[in-house]
């Protein structure tokens, strides 16, 4: 598969409720990398084996929740083509100057029909990961640290209007939808998951009535040890868990959902089966969806359906 267009995940900006808290509790909890404040006071972060400066920056709030996700894009004249296919389609854009955040280029800004600030930018500097690219160890020591996941992989998104949102991102940014669970009575989608490569997704979407809620962003784990030891350290720090360790039916990932200091749910998450755009969407009715979201104990919990930030 060629990759073009969108390319992945990049970035998403949290709202905590004490910074100083939180950054200490994304360093030795969740394992990140420090990279540093701008003049706004909002501290970034890339997880150890990212190589771009930056994938989670926190914001001081007084409500928890999610400002704006990032894709990157694979170039600058890819930006401003998915813009104008954004303009044409009815979307409004807005560009935000390169360094509005740390180290990263030009970025187009634009809203969802269910209330999401979502952008696509094509540069954001490459400062490595510590291994180096000539004759690369598999990992590094600094993979101990915390929870020390593999990289921002996904989010899921709770708000109105998801078949407009799944027209935006099909019909205008390339992703294609790969499974998607159906209201009770069958006639619409309750939840979607859609991707722009070959992940089993990038991004998700559930019908919900308050616009703009952030349901989780996910960090990528290497392996179910890895997601295990995730929930060790969870334990060690009092951290509160929701669900897991379990595994999805929808995506056959293995996970752990638990929330950051603020109330932000996280989620610890590997493996999944690995799509095509060419595959057909698989389809969950309402009624088993207790074993979408958790296979073994076949429970729709309450939580998952309820929380949000
Ligand atoms: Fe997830």
């Amino acid at each position: 598969m060629a990759m073009t267009g969108v390319l992945r995940p990049g970035h998403a900006q949290i709202r905590v409720l004490d910074i100083e808290e939180s950054v200490k509790w994304y360093t030795d909890v969740m394992g990140l990398k420090y990279q540093g404040r701008d003049s706004q006071g909002r501290a970034y972060f890339k997880t150890r084996a990212e190589r771009d400066h930056n994938s989670i920056i926190l914001r001081q709030s007084d409500r928890a929740g999610m400002d704006f996700f990032g894709y990157k894009v694979l170039d600058k004249a890819t930006l401003a083509s998915l813009e104008k296919q954004l303009n044409e389609y009815g979307v409004k854009t807005e560009r935000i100057p390169a360094g509005e955040l740390l180290e990263t280029g030009e970025r187009v800004r634009f809203e969802l029909p269910s209330g999401h600030v979502m952008e696509l930018y094509a540069e954001k500097t490459k400062v490595g990961n510590g291994i180096p690219l000539i004759n690369p160890a598999p990992w590094s020591k600094a993979r101990d640290n915390g929870i020390a996941p593999v990289r921002l992989d996904h989010a899921l998104l709770y708000g109105p209007n998801v078949a407009e949102v799944q027209k935006i991102f099909t019909e205008v940014l390339g992703f294609y939808l790969v499974e998607r669970v159906l209201t009770p009575d069958g006639n619409a989608n309750a939840a979607i998951w859609l991707s722009c490569g070959q992940k089993v997704h990038d991004i998700a979407f559930a019908e919900y009535p308050e616009p703009g809620k952030l349901h989780h962003c996910s960090f990528l784990m290497e392996s179910w040890d890895q997601v295990l030891r995730a929930g060790d350290i969870m334990s060690m720090n009092q951290v509160p868990v929701d669900i897991g360790p379990t595994r999805h039916g929808v995506t056959r990932g293995c996970t752990i959902y638990a929330w950051d200091p603020s109330g932000n749910r996280f989620e610890t998450f590997m493996g999944g089966h690995l799509p095509y755009p060419d595959y057909e969407t698989m389809t969950w009715t309402f009624d088993t969806f207790g074993q979408g979201l958790d296979y073994p104990q076949r429970k729709l919990h309450e939580t998952f359906l309820t929380v949000v930030s």
